[in-house]
């Protein structure tokens, strides 16, 4: 099996043993989306409506945002890999429990350590909390964080706005979209760590 074949075989298996309560209210799971291989993936917090009927991550408002910011530093959706904290849709599109959130975790733990990418990218501050819970999203966007945590092989971190919240707040919009523009750098910067800028 190759990388591609063994994502879909994990996505499959999960979604057949999760014990996610939300499982009983949406439509299907969710899976991750993207390339296999990819560098750089990329962390929201769980499906909307757009993405629950079509069973695909960020393919609504959010999503078409999240696209022009890749092409704007000259990536598409295939190059990267996007997934969510919580693979099933919350009823009314609320925010996870804690407990949906664990029941989904090791799925997500296993997506990236298959997947191994040099830099995981939050998408919001939900998804930043699930591995830095004592960070605030004002404060950690656009900041690239080094940790080793024992469950995931990748150490490179970067926070930030969520794009459905900074849709149509102008000020937000505006840093997400500065932020989002250091990913080239910081991708080198991660090659060569010691190197100074
Ligand atoms: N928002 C998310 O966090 N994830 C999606 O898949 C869509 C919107």
């Amino acid at each position: 099996m190759d990388k591609k074949e063994k994502l879909q075989a994990l996505n499959e298996d999960w979604s057949l043993k999760n014990t996610c309560v939300l499982k009983k209210t949406a439509t299907q799971a969710v899976f991750g989306h993207g390339s296999a291989n990819a560098e750089i993936v990329f962390i929201g917090e769980a499906p909307g409506k757009s993405e629950d009927e079509q069973g695909i991550p960020f393919v609504g408002a959010a999503g078409k945002f999240l696209a022009e910011m890749l092409g704007d530093i000259g990536l598409k959706r295939e190059d990267i890999y996007i997934t969510n904290i919580v693979k099933y849709r919350p009823p009314n599109n609320r925010d996870p429990e804690p407990s949906e959130k664990e029941a989904c975790a090791p799925w997500l733990y296993e997506e990236l350590n298959l997947i191994q990418p040099k830099l995981v990218v939050f998408l919001g501050r939900h998804s930043m909390l699930n591995f830095f819970p004592d960070l605030k999203i004002s404060e950690a966007h656009g900041k690239l964080i080094h940790k080793k945590f024992k469950h995931i092989k990748t150490e490179y971190f970067l926070p930030l706005y969520h794009p459905a919240a900074a849709l149509y707040n102008g000020g937000m919009r505006d840093t997400l979209k500065e932020d989002f523009a250091l990913i080239p750098k910081i991708l080198k910067k991660i090659d060569a760590p010691n190197v100074v800028a």
